[in-house]
Order: C-alpha cells, then sequence, then structure tokens
C-alpha cells in the first residue's frame, strides 16, 4: 500500500510530520521534490518509523547537499565519517553520566565556521523511558515579533562568532571545549539573514557561539545577546521534541536554535544518528 505524502502539524510553531514516506528506499523525483519543498516552510520536520543505517542516512542527506565530517572525531560513525554517533554509550558500554547535560543550552550549529551548515538530520536509535527531547525555537518567528527599532538595529548589524564563546558557551563549558582537528578563526555573519526558499527573515543570533557585534563593546553586545536568547525561545515559539525509536528528525540550521532538554535519567541509555549537510 502507498500513501501520498502528506504534513500533521505537531507544533504550535514548529514541528511537522511528514507522513507517508519511507526513507530506507531512494526517494523518486517527486517525493524528494516535495520533501524540499515541505522542509522549506516546515524546519523541522519529522518522519516517523523508520529503519536506517549510515549510508541511507547519508544518502537523505544528500538529497540537500553534501554531508560532512564531525568535527569531534571521537563521534564520527567508523564506516561513514560524514555521519555521527550521538550517544550517551561509552566504547565499553558504560552509560556517560554527563551525556543528559550535553548541548542543553540554547545554540545553532557550527556558526562559527566560516560556512554555515544548512540543516541536520538525527535518527534515534534508542531513547530513553521518558523525557530525552530535544527544543527548537523557531527564529523566523521570533524576529517577526521583535519591536520594529529593534529590527531595525539588527538588520544594520554584523555578529561575530567563535566556537562556544558566547554568554551560553561561557556558562557551560568554561575552558573545556573538546579535542577538534583544527583551530577557529572568528567569523562574522549577518545577525539577520534570510531563509534561501522562502524569502523569510531569520534573527541569526544565538547565545552559544555568537559574542558581540561588530562596532560595539562587549558591555553591550552581551546583554544584547541575552536580550535576543530570552526573546527567542519563550514558550510560544519552542518545540519540545518527544522521541520515539525510528524517528528521522531534520532541522533547518538558519532558521531554528535548539537544545537538549536535559531532563532524562542520566543512567538511561540514549542513542541516535545525525548528519550535517551542507550546500554543495
Ligand atoms: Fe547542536
Amino acid at each position: 500500500m502507498t500513501t501520498t505524502p502528506h504534513l500533521r502539524p505537531l507544533g504550535e510553531t514548529l514541528g511537522t510530520e511528514a507522513l507517508g514516506i519511507d526513507l530506507s528506499k531512494p526517494l523518486d523525483e517527486a517525493t524528494s521534490a516535495w520533501v524540499v519543498r515541505a522542509f522549506a516552510e516546515n524546519p523541522v520536520l519529522v518522519f516517523r518509523d523508520q529503519d536506517l543505517g549510515a549510508p541511507e542516512l547519508a544518502a537523505f542527506g544528500r538529497r540537500f547537499g553534501t554531508p560532512r565530517m564531525h568535527s569531534l572525531i571521537k563521534y564520527r560513525h567508523a564506516d561513514h565519517p560524514e555521519v555521527s554517533w550521538l550517544t550517551n554509550v561509552e566504547d565499553d558500554g558504560k552509560v556517560d553520566w554527563y551525556g543528559v547535560k550535553r548541548a542543553t543550552d540554547w545554540h545553532t550549529d557550527s556558526t562559527y565556521e566560516d560556512d554555515l551548515p544548512l540543516l541536520a538530520i538525527l535518527h534515534a536509535k534508542e531513547v530513553p523511558s521518558e523525557k530525552g527531547g530535544t527544543m527548537f525555537a523557531d527564529m523566523r518567528a521570533a524576529y517577526d515579533a521583535l519591536p520594529e527599532p529593534r529590527r531595525q538595529q539588527l538588520e544594520g548589524l554584523t555578529a561575530l562568532h567563535g566556537r562556544s564563546i558566547g554568554p551560553a558557551g561561557e556558562k557551560l563549558y568554561g575552558d573545556d571545549r573538546g579535542v577538534t582537528d583544527k583551530t577557529y578563526i572568528d567569523v562574522h555573519w549577518p545577525a539577520v539573514t534570510r531563509h534561501p526558499v522562502t524569502g523569510r527573515q531569520i534573527l541569526f543570533v544565538n547565545p552559544m557561539h555568537t559574542y558581540g557585534f561588530v562596532g560595539m563593546s562587549r558591555d553591550e553586545a552581551w546583554p544584547l545577546i541575552q536580550e535576543l536568547a530570552e526573546h527567542a525561545t519563550q514558550d510560544r515559539f519552542v518545540y519540545y521534541h518527544r522521541w520515539r525509536v525510528g524517528d528521522v528528525l531534520m532541522w533547518d540550521e538558519r532558521a531554528t536554535m535548539h537544545r537538549g532538554a536535559g531532563d532524562y535519567r542520566p543512567e538511561e541509555r540514549r542513542i541516535m544518528l545525525r548528519t550535517i549537510v551542507y550546500p554543495n
């Protein structure tokens, strides 16, 4: 039996199920085009009851661009380095109790890089018995809801980004930022960007990696970054995704911020496959 692909909203602002699609098989052109369109309008898109290996996940990612290796070497999948593990289970089978706390402050991935990811995809393999969700904030709706003077100010601002050195990064990590295979130089991104397909404006400031604005003192910039983060993460802009095994969830890396909810029992296993996709 085949079902025509269709959408069903999960949250008020973000979170949409895409039903009637089996990602284990190569998508035909029409279905692929449908997913691309659906994702442009729905920046957190969820496919239920999938069972993909790393190659299938990477192949799905290649429908949108080029999946790239994770910067943290220890998380890379051994056979498919463009897919990584997001897991709290160590090589010896022990559960890392710190796992529940990882990535639990609001951020957008890799804005400290000199090119930006388009999207990321997570595929749930094992999930905690309760909670353990991922939260997403709608940075389009957040931008639209800012007061007009603030929007005008931000339109003219260029933000400075560095790896985990924004207000939330300092709080969460201090000097412990993990081992990567390169060093990062600070990069600049406009504080407001536009969605490449819909043209909608997006607030592109995140409290993890944004640490300032060109021409603005730190004393001015940090309160502004924190104010914007608080604004964007009000309940009305946030979707909490409750994971089920088999979920494939893709999110737009420009139109959203995300964080781990950090609310499951730390001894429970949580294992996902992940790929992060860059423009071709
Ligand atoms: Fe992330």
